[in-house]
């Protein structure tokens, strides 16, 4: 099979036999959207580093969700900014929280849309840190503790998957520990199983307000240099009956992807984080990039890579382009 004999330009020759020969497609069902919850009325505070990407207050926060459903897109991954931060993260597990109500008002008001929901404690915590802080670190197992509440009250508010992003040892035991003693075995854990120290968090924490106030997340968040460590921490949340795995960032961690996936038989997530967004907004905005382009090709990217689900700030347009 040599050429001239063969020739690989064939099969690429129209529209019709690319579609034939296409090995990986992006779906509508692939995709999961972001959404920012902030305390108060009237709220709809665009993002400076990410446009088109807003905190909202709960009532601007079902609107759209509403039109993320009209989409097709399956399900919103919730992020909440607090009226209040204290040391120990009160209103992540406060029955009357920020995300709390969010969900309630999001069952009520468009139930078919899956409500996942982000289970750390840096949103609330008045350090920045997803944890408790004991002798100027996060303290692992008293974390522990506070994240189970917060994932208890979420499933109690109605949400359907919970999603511990905090990286501390053996969270996803506890967690898989307090719902299934009160009631909520049939409740998924989405855990971010490969969680990276990562720059291209920083637009995010902008909008989550979740700076940390001293230090770093080194001590909890893993090194990117690390590739067999990916392994461990997947196989750690495996045995800890994880239901689905996460790779985080996605763009610069697409080995990672593809060893998971090969590794692990779970559902595998990726997050397509805010920096990689960011910068395919700027570049697109200098005129510099063609941005749907651009988008789809980076989403189908990660498929090909081994992911089954996409969380993205571009879900709404990919959504769209997808309809054509
Ligand atoms: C909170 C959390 C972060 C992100 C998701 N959950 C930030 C962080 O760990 O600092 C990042 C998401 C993004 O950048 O889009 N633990
Ligand atoms: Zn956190």
């Amino acid at each position: 099979m040599y050429f001239p004999r063969y020739r690989a330009r064939r099969t690429r020759k129209n529209e019709n036999l690319r579609r034939m020969v296409r090995e990986t497609h992006l779906r509508v069902d692939d995709l999961i959207y972001p959404m920012f919850s902030a305390f108060g009325e009237n709220i709809k505070n665009e993002i400076p580093s990410m446009p088109g990407i807003y905190q909202h207050s709960i009532e601007n926060l079902v609107e759209e969700a509403r039109e993320v459903h009209a989409l097709g897109i399956p399900a919103v991954m919730l992020f909440g900014i607090p009226e209040c931060k204290d040391s120990v993260g009160t209103d992540a597990y406060s029955d009357t929280g920020i995300i709390q109500r969010t969900i309630r008002a999001l069952k009520e008001e468009v139930p078919e849309l899956t409500v996942i929901t982000d289970v750390c404690m840096c949103e609330y915590t008045d350090h920045g840190h997803c944890g408790v802080i004991k002798d100027g670190d996060v303290d692992n197992d008293s974390t522990l503790e506070l994240l189970a509440a917060e994932a208890l009250s979420h499933a109690q508010a109605g949400a359907d998957i919970v999603a511990p992003s905090d990286m501390m040892d053996g969270r996803i035991a506890a967690l898989r520990e307090i719902l299934d003693d009160n009631g909520f075995s049939h409740i998924p854990i989405m855990s971010y199983a490969v969680k990276y120290s990562s720059a291209y968090y920083g637009p995010f924490r902008d909008a989550a307000d979740s700076t940390p106030q001293f230090g770093d997340r080194r001590s909890y968040q893993m090194d990117p240099a690390n590739r067999r460590e990916a392994i461990r921490e997947a196989a750690l949340d495996v045995d800890e009956c994880a239901d689905f795995l996460m790779v985080k960032p996605a763009l610069a961690y697409m080995d990672i992807i593809r060893d998971i996936k090969e590794r692990f038989e779970l559902p595998l997530v990726v997050y397509n984080v805010s920096g990689e967004y960011s910068m395919v907004k700027a570049a697109a905005a200098k005129g510099w990039i063609d941005h749907d382009k651009v988008v789809m090709e980076t989403l189908t990217g990660f498929k090909r890579a081994g992911a089954d689900l996409i969380i993205t700030y571009h879900a709404k347009e990919a959504a769209r382009l997808l309809r054509g």
